[in-house]
């Protein structure tokens, strides 16, 4: 069971949830595909961007709720390779919401001991973002708690192509005729070195899909997939999600049942 020190509970559904959770049996690294804000916003008959804004709550406080429970990662996908086919209008919202969030929000971040790193190519991004995101980054680099990674102009596909563009350029500076890849070569190239690969995949809004976000992470990830739509998505969500995967029976290929705890990055067996 979780103790009041880690989280207290605003209520009846969340005490019940918290009861039934094992902090050893925590996913080490949780990934979320935060999807459903043009829909929340078209059901209340407003702008797509309204829903951006309204998602901005869902992230910080899923953000907040990994931290207290001490889960080691935390990755949340907020804009894709994929997502620059969006109206100009949009898009230009998406990024004054995300120097808004980090002009806020980085205080708290900071402060929770949090260490906040981008994945994708943010060299792709408008410049005042990549100073801010570089800005959050280096004062956060310190930090020793929670690893936050958010996944900006994140592509998986394209993640894959430049690792393996940087493992050749390693071999051409070594003169490497006897250098071979393996697994661990891989993952040692990926915008996520050094992160434990997720255990928990989350999608909001439905959708079965895995949008292009950490394809070669998240190989035995438990998903989870939920109809809330990511500005709903509340901390007795994610609980929920928590004790879900906490059911779950991770066998690894092999006929041995292994409660669902996090194992660490490119364990095998
Ligand atoms: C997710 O919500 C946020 C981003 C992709 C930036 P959407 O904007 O995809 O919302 P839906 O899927 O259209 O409802
Ligand atoms: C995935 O959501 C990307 C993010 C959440 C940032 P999308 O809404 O872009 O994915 P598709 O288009 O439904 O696959
Ligand atoms: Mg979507």
């Amino acid at each position: 069971m979780i103790t009041p020190e880690l989280l207290k509970p605003a209520d009846r559904q969340e005490a019940r949830l918290l009861e039934q959770l094992d902090p050893r049996q925590f996913p080490q690294h949780i990934a979320i595909i935060m999807d459903g804000n043009g829909r929340w916003a078209q059901r209340r008959h407003l702008p797509r961007v309204a829903g951006h804004r309204a998602g901005v709550k869902s992230a910080r406080e899923v953000i907040e709720t990994c931290a207290r429970l001490k889960i080691q990662a935390l990755t949340l996908y907020a804009f894709s390779l994929e997502n620059w086919r969006r109206p100009k209008a949009e898009i230009d919202f998406l990024m004054r919401l995300l120097r808004e969030y980090l002009r806020k929000e980085l205080p708290v971040i900071h402060k929770n001991n949090i260490r906040l790193v981008v994945i994708g190519r943010p060299e792709q991004l408008p410049a005042e973002v990549q100073r801010d995101v570089a800005q959050a980054m280096e004062l956060t680099a310190p930090n020793s708690g929670m690893r936050l990674a958010v996944a900006l102009n994140y592509g998986g596909r394209a993640e894959l192509v430049d690792a393996f563009n940087a493992i050749l350029e390693r071999v051409r500076h070594n003169g490497g005729a006897s250098f071979r890849v393996d697994e661990q070569t891989i993952a040692d190239h990926l915008y996520t070195a050094g992160l434990p690969d997720p255990d928990l995949l989350i999608r909001t809004s439905g959708e079965m899909r895995l949008s292009n976000f950490l394809l070669w992470q998240i190989a035995y990830a438990e998903i989870y997939v939920t109809e809330t739509l990511w500005p709903d998505f509340s901390r007795a969500h994610l609980l929920e999600a928590l004790v879900d995967f906490q059911k779950r029976e991770r066998r690894y290929g092999g006929l041995t049942v292994a409660k669902a705890a996090g194992r660490t990055a490119g364990s095998r067996g």
